[in-house]
């Protein structure tokens, strides 16, 4: 028997909730195929779209799918799995996290539903250990659960699936450069000063309630990162000109999306989404970076 995944994109961060908050883009992301297997162990037969290594080993969708095999519990049992990129490496909307979140996903399907999301996180977290160093759960989260998700905490492991208002919509630039996630994180500083960090837990508290109350004023006005964004927004073309148009464009905010180098902002309805995704275009079109821009509903 088979089964076949899509695997959405996902924003982690979502400008105030580093490696806490993410959300997924309801109409972006990977397609996998994965089936039973006669021959023990996990094997990836084919990647289309991106030059990834096959060895599973090597591989983020192998590593996560080594981790839940191993949980499961049955030497003899069998993975094959073949992986369509549609997200690029690189990118910051996930790409290794759609990886490794669509193959135990479909995995799972496999085997009966046997995990409950919470493991099939944990396992997925160990692609992304392989992909940055480090195994954060802000993208694999929102690609397994769907909507929006927050991690209460890392150990022990506590995720919770958020509301999505109704109409919100998402809208990512992803200028063409490689930013390393695990660069990217080497770059932070490892203190914050608690004036920041308090203006910072007042964005993460009022934008869940902002979720919930489907408040998209009070979404707006949480949108804003103080301890990430000004040390990272270097690495990323135009990035203040972005925000500041993008919001004239009618963008509720935004900010970088996961370790960039895409940039996100959220907005009320299509209509808005597809004005920002203009606005975008006509900020980066002069630039000489080639780019690709998606629009999608959360
Ligand atoms: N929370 C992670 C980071 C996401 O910002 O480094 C990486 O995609």
């Amino acid at each position: 028997s088979s089964v076949k995944v899509f695997s959405p994109a996902t924003v982690a961060n979502v400008a105030c909730g580093f490696d806490v908050i993410g959300l997924a883009m309801d109409g972006t992301g990977d397609e996998m195929e994965l089936r039973i297997s006669d021959q023990p162990g996990v094997r990836i037969t084919a990647i289309e779209g991106a030059d990834l290594p096959l060895e599973a080993a090597q591989n983020v969708a192998g590593v996560a799918l080594m981790a839940m095999l191993q949980e499961y519990g049955q030497p003899e049992l069998g993975i094959e799995v073949s992986i369509k990129k549609n997200i690029q490496p690189g990118s910051g909307i996930g790409s290794s996290a759609a990886s490794a979140a669509g193959a135990v996903a479909g995995a799972n399907k496999l085997l009966n539903d046997h995990f409950p999301p919470e493991s099939l996180i944990r396992f997925a977290m160990e692609g992304e250990r392989l992909a940055c160093g480090t195994p954060h759960a802000d993208n694999v989260a929102p690609a397994i659960m769907g909507g929006f998700t927050l991690v209460r905490s890392y150990q022990p492991l506590d995720v919770i699936r958020l509301h999505t208002p109704e109409d919100l919509w998402v809208t990512v630039i992803h200028p063409q450069i490689e930013v390393k996630t695990s660069d990217a994180r080497g770059i932070l500083k490892q203190q914050v000063l608690l004036r920041d960090a308090i203006r910072q837990w007042g964005n993460v508290g009022a934008l869940v309630a902002g979720l919930y109350r489907e408040d998209y004023a009070l979404i707006s006005r949480a949108l804003e990162d103080v301890i990430v964004e000004p040390i990272r927004s270097i690495l990323i073309p135009a990035f203040h000109d972005l925000k500041l148009r993008c919001k004239e464009a009618g963008a509720l905010g935004g900010g970088i999306s996961g370790s960039g180098p895409s940039v996100f902002m959220l907005s009320k309805g299509a209509d808005n989404a597809n004005a920002v995704a203009a606005m975008m275009e006509s900020i980066y079109a002069p630039l000489g970076v080639d780019y690709r821009i998606h629009v999608s509903r959360i």
